[in-house]
């Protein structure tokens, strides 16, 4: 038995002070015990002890854009440890002419064996035919109940209309959830062309021909055709206020809307992909879809956490080295490889938005865990500090100050999109089903490489 004693426990709806008491890699009791005994006990006085964080938007060791990208499941996991991120759901892929079955053998090919915290997978449809939308069920049975489809990215992920609104469905029928790339991907890809016809080839044009508008306009057209086939939808990675705005019409409506944002659009923006002066190319770390936005969308974004119009935040991890992946684009932004690290650093820029009253402590627990366990089917077992519940456990200290550096960080790519950047609070523990695996920066789990576990999920319970 461990005890994890004289912290405040934060869920998704409560604050309280109790001692957290582990056996068996579950949470068996919450309370007020000063006399109980335990084999091992953690002091957690003047700190939180939260439900680990759940990112339920990662790409470990995909390939895309030319590359892959550079964290696979086991330096992936290793990282999202390392930040209080105790299960990540990652995106398997279904190939054009391939089946599902083929894409799921693959992701689990990757993670099994290395992961070193729970994973689950959504998984990515690049086409609704008779088989894929035949084969959606014994995908959903296999505990993968959701499904991503793009509007962006023609000739690689792109879906039309009546093949999303087939799988919509289906999806209806199966009790799975479907989730969005909501950018139009069609007139932005002449934008670039055109722009790159100019001679326009630095980073920061792939902010400036993925406008907003096409962003908006995905989403509620995404909305539309959920709403036609009587189905809930999910938004990733929105970056903002009119896509926003959508997804507040749809949920003032009574729809079954949802969304996610991620730390990048909140704390980042467009100014980042011009990169320096004498150095435009740095910008190309700051490349990732949807672009960053100019600054005034951050309060909109923040406030659509607050407001429960934003559901989640995930970080898109999709990290890519700027020596030898990056590079790739250089004299060709439509070339830089799609995407930027972050599973590592996503609870402590969002305790820093507590710190800074842009949300408070339960909402933090909520959108970085609770929710996307009940949206994507983990509930119960996951997300949550409740005796039965698996004790994936972080102990944060609110006064533990961290630097986001490359240098501290433990993702495997070149460079930090935060250099430099301290935040105020980190995880002084971090429990994976009741193991202790680190404390104070440090791997102190008995293995690390494959202790995590496939975590099949339930189907969509809101
Ligand atoms: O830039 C991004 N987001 N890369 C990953 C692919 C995606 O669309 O999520
Ligand atoms: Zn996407
Ligand atoms: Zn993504």
């Amino acid at each position: 038995m461990i005890k994890i004693a004289n912290g405040t426990v934060i869920t998704a709806s409560d604050s309280f002070k109790a001692d957290v008491f582990i056996d068996n890699g579950k949470v068996v009791a919450l309370g007020q015990m000063p006399d109980a005994k335990a084999d091992q006990t953690i002091d957690a006085t003047g700190q939180y002890v939260i439900p680990g964080g759940i990112d339920c938007h990662t790409h470990m060791d995909m390939p895309f854009g030319g590359t892959s990208s550079s964290d696979d499941f086991e330096s992936g996991t290793i990282a999202a440890a390392f930040g209080g991120t105790t299960t990540i759901v990652d995106f398997a892929i279904q190939s054009k002419g391939s089946s599902m079955r083929a894409g799921l053998d693959a992701w689990h090919a990757k993670a099994e064996g290395r992961a070193a915290v729970d994973y689950a997978f959504h998984m990515i449809m690049t086409e609704a035919n008779p088989q894929t939308l035949e084969e959606m069920a014994s995908v959903v049975r296999e505990g993968v109940t959701s499904f991503k489809m793009f509007m962006a990215y023609p000739g690689v992920f792109l879906v039309d209309d009546q093949q999303i609104f087939k799988a919509m469905l289906r999806a209806g029928e199966l009790g799975a959830l479907i989730t969005m790339h909501a950018e139009i991907g069609l007139p932005i890809d002449v934008m670039v062309q055109r722009a790159l016809a100019e001679g326009h080839t630095a980073p920061v044009f792939h902010a400036l021909t993925r406008s907003e508008v096409a962003e908006s306009t995905g989403t509620e057209r995404a909305i539309a055709l959920a709403e036609m086939a009587k189905v809930p939808v999910y938004m990733v990675h929105l970056s903002a206020q009119r896509a926003l705005e959508r997804v507040m019409e749809a949920r003032d409506r009574g729809l079954p809307a949802y969304a996610e944002t991620c730390p990048q659009y909140l704390f980042l923006t467009e100014d980042h992909l011009r990169g320096e002066p004498g150095n435009e190319w740095k910008g190309a770390g700051y490349v990732c879809t949807p672009p960053l936005r100019p600054a005034h969308h951050h309060d909109h974004l923040w406030r659509g956490l607050r407001n429960y119009d934003l559901s989640v935040v995930a970080t898109d991890h999709c990290p890519f080295c700027m020596k030898d992946q990056k590079e790739l684009g250089r004299g060709d932004f439509s070339k830089i490889p799609n995407g930027m690290p972050g599973v590592e650093t996503r609870l402590h820029l969002l305790w820093e938005g507590v710190t800074k009253g842009k949300i408070s402590m339960n909402r933090f627990v909520e959108i970085t865990s609770t929710a996307p366990a009940k949206i994507f089917g983990m509930y119960g077992k996951k997300g949550t500090l409740a005796p039965g519940a698996d004790a994936d456990v972080v102990v944060w200290d609110p006064n533990k100050k961290f630097e986001l550096s490359k240098k501290n960080l433990h993702m495997k790519v070149d460079y930090s999109p935060f250099e430099g950047h301290v935040v105020p609070g980190s995880a002084s523990h971090v429990f994976s089903r009741g193991e202790l695996i680190v404390k104070n920066d440090a791997w102190v789990g008995k293995s690390q490489k494959g202790r995590g576990q496939f975590v099949r999920r339930g189907t969509f319970g809101l």
